[in-house]
């Protein structure tokens, strides 16, 4: 005998995300039972079912076919519920977000992908086996039909594909990291804790997107959390008896008005010290520069409009005329990466993420020639979660890892495709979070379940970020004695 978990009600509705604005939730209700001949999945159904027991059955009967004793937990109902995260600095190659460009919430409303779960979703998913993932994602892609999710939206096929694993997993009485990761899962993740926004993500001078410390000499989940923490909050006084702004960014981070990255790391490495750690050893450097944020197709050039504020009072307007470089603080694709390779010698940076634009493959291809061997190089904007693009990438040699983040391809198996697609080519696979976020936590599960040994979810400030960081100590309480806590890039030693 074998359990089987068919799904009994698929219902969405639109709910609000981190930024106020309107994002999907879904909830599904599945119904235990058994399975006579243990195989459950052909086409979604199971064999039982595929061999003439109809869909409508499940519910009224949950047990299928002769069996011996019945599985104890037959004809009970659980639920699993998911909520969709959402982007500001998004990349162009991602699945679409549908929004409904309607008045309310300034055509930010997701009501019509709400109303594509309840129905056409729900139809198709109505009867069918929870514990086949893969199956249940298939079905999502296909009723959609597109490349890129437009017709249904990324947004209504994750909600659903997501609640479906939380309602397995509760049908089976076991932890998410568990149901998604099996036995293999008991690497906690290192924290890439952002502590310094900028970019889309603040109303700052500062230029990259992210500024963040990754404790990778801490013996655990729980004390590499604790350590981030305490630096989060020196850099706290740092910036006040400076008479800097406090207040914070998307993702919980502070986003005072400083006028280049070396003022940035300056004040980090200086809170680091001020926490009794040692940079490059305790505490390692990571960056976000979101690079497709700062390029001008134009110009051909990255903009700095922060740091142009900072030498001349305001943020000019960028012409497409190489004479704005005088005026404007702008960088080719060679000094970019002549910038960073300046950076990585000054500071302990072991990873810099969307170092260059989306569409730079030549300028990747060279970054990583120069720094690939160095550093970890991630491509976020770049792949999008995407197989497609990652195996682009790893034929090209470009960076070496991935940033995986559920919604840039909108199923769960689409990101663990490409999770492990990284790890079989030697490519790292960072979890992340989005800018715009729920009280959800599944990408906390979805990092111990595929071991990636890394996640990026924010400051230790805000629920929408500090829900996924509790959620890690749960699960590291729960795997006692077996867990792992590693530093991802031991070979990768940053400088002082
Ligand atoms: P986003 O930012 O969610 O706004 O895209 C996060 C990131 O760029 O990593
Ligand atoms: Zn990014």
């Amino acid at each position: 005998m074998s359990v089987t978990i068919r799904i009994m009600d698929v219902h969405a509705r639109e709910i609000l995300d981190s930024r106020g604005n309107p994002t999907v939730e879904a909830e599904v209700t599945v119904i235990a039972g058994e399975s006579a001949f243990g195989g459950p999945c052909i086409n979604g159904r199971n064999m039982a079912e595929a061999a003439g027991n109809h869909k409508e059955s499940a519910g009224k009967e949950a047990c299928i076919g002769p069996v011996g004793a019945p599985y104890p937990l037959s004809g009970k109902l659980y639920a699993g519920r998911a909520s969709v995260p959402s982007g500001a600095s998004t990349g162009r190659f991602e699945a679409v977000e549908l929004r409904d460009k309607e008045s309310r919430y300034q055509g930010k409303g997701v009501q019509k992908a709400v109303k594509n779960v309840n129905t056409v979703l729900r139809e198709a998913l109505l009867g069918r086996n929870a514990l086949c993932q893969e199956e249940i994602d298939k079905i999502l892609i296909e009723t959609d039909g597109t490349e890129n999710k437009e017709k249904l939206g990324a947004n209504a096929t994750l909600s659903v594909s997501m609640a479906v694993a939380r309602a397995a997993a509760a049908a089976l009485h076991m932890p998410l990291f568990r149901y998604l990761g099996g036995i293999s899962a008991r690497r906690m993740p290192v924290p890439m804790m952002n502590i310094l926004n900028g970019g889309k993500h603040a109303d700052n001078t500062v230029d990259f997107q992210e500024f963040m410390i990754m404790p990778v000499a801490a013996d655990s989940f729980r004390e590499g959390l604790r350590i981030c923490a305490e630096v989060y909050q020196k850099l706290k006084q740092l910036l006040v008896k400076d008479g800097l702004s406090t207040g914070v960014g998307d993702e919980g981070g502070f986003a005072p008005s400083l006028k280049n990255p070396e003022e940035v790391l300056d004040y980090i490495v200086k809170a680091v010290l001020a926490a009794g750690y040692v940079p490059g050893k305790d505490i390692k450097i990571a960056l976000d520069v979101a690079a497709s944020e700062l390029y001008q197709e134009d110009a051909g050039m990255y903009y700095f409009p922060g740091e142009t504020k900072a030498l001349h009072g305001s943020k000019k307007e960028v012409l497409a005329s190489s004479d704005t470089k005088e005026s404007c603080v702008m960088r080719s694709t060679d000094e970019m990466i002549a910038l960073y390779e300046e950076l990585c010698q000054k500071y302990p940076i072991v990873s810099i993420e969307d170092g260059l634009h989306e569409d730079d493959w030549d300028g990747w291809k060279k970054l990583t020639e120069r720094l690939g061997d160095k550093i970890q190089l991630v491509g976020d904007d770049l792949f999008v979660t995407n197989t497609g693009r990652l195996s682009a990438g790893i034929r090209l040699h470009t960076a070496n890892a991935i940033l995986v983040k559920v919604n840039q391809i909108g199923t769960l198996s689409e990101a663990f495709a490409a999770i492990e697609m990284a790890h079989k080519n030697g490519y790292r696979a960072v979890i992340s979070h989005r800018s715009g976020e729920t009280e959800d936590t599944i990408i906390a599960d979805i990092a111990v379940a595929v071991n990636a040994g890394q996640i990026k979810t924010g400051a230790p400030c805000r629920t929408d970020r500090v829900s996924k960081y509790n959620q890690l100590l749960r699960i590291e309480e729960e795997l006692e004695r077996v867990s792992r806590y590693e530093d991802p890039f031991p070979e990768k030693a940053g400088t002082v």
